[in-house]
């Protein structure tokens, strides 16, 4: 009987934004998604949840994944053209997450990027340290019109015992967008409280999936049908201060 009913709960669970600001949806471009089928089944999954605009963030980092903006724009029209064969009621952006790196820099100089709408952009820390000279970087970003995002801040474990660079990155302007499946539990205790401890200072601006697999959908979908989440987008008042819809003009 309690299975019924939790499954009943799982089905009307809606996320009360509509912009996904943060997937690996695109088809074979990193180690998300690894063809059109898939990626059709996890837009299919965003549509469940109530989303109706996905930026898809694939991977751009050296070494392992050198997308550019071609290769990026490539496999968006391969998935834009399925998503209207299946005439799925979603709209997609092709862009991308930044990983900090050399080869960031080396693609940043040659002004070979692909912001989202607005120039938002999406951007990545190093997992093993900060890089040296971030504050300039996202100022200079700035005074070139772009509006910087920083993925899952809650995931840097260098931050861990120096908070007061959350403080000094987000006014400076820069974004925070933190994964849904960190509140969940997802990426371990660490990055679950330093998520809870980032929304409780104000420094969550957006919420994103990240999502790279049918997993992660699915485990999205019950988390948003959890108590949990009830009593966070509650007690914190998510539904006024998570911006991801309001920072877009759709
Ligand atoms: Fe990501």
């Amino acid at each position: 009987m309690f299975n019924i009913f939790k499954k009943k709960s799982q089905v009307d669970a809606k996320l009360f934004y509509h912009t996904d600001v943060h997937s690996h949806i695109l088809p074979g471009v990193d180690h998300g998604s690894q063809d059109v089928m898939e990626s059709l089944e996890m837009l299919r999954a965003q549509i469940d949840m109530g989303i109706t605009h996905v930026m898809c963030t694939s991977h751009v980092t050296a070494e392992t994944f050198e997308n550019t903006p071609e290769t990026l724009t490539e496999a968006y029209n391969v998935l834009q053209k399925a998503v209207e064969e299946e005439g799925l009621p979603i709209k997609i952006y092709p862009s991308a997450e930044y990983r900090i790196d050399e080869y960031w820099t080396k693609e940043y100089e040659a002004g070979h990027l692909l912001p989202m709408p607005g120039k938002r952009i999406l951007l990545e820390n190093s997992f093993a340290q900060e890089l040296i000279g971030i504050d300039n970087m996202m100022f200079e970003l700035q005074i070139k019109g772009y509006r910087p995002i920083l993925a899952h801040p809650e995931r840097y474990r260098y931050y861990y015992d120096r908070k007061e660079r959350y403080k000094a990155l987000h006014s400076a302007s820069v974004k925070f967008q933190i994964n849904i499946l960190s509140l969940e539990g997802y990426f371990g205790r660490s990055a679950r409280e330093t998520a809870l401890w980032l929304i409780d200072q104000n420094l969550c601006d957006m919420l994103g999936s990240d999502m790279h697999n049918m997993e992660h959908a699915r485990l999205i979908k019950e988390y948003i049908g959890s108590k949990d989440w009830k009593k966070l987008c509650q007690k914190y008042d998510l539904p006024n201060r998570i911006v991801n819809d309001r920072e877009f003009d759709f």
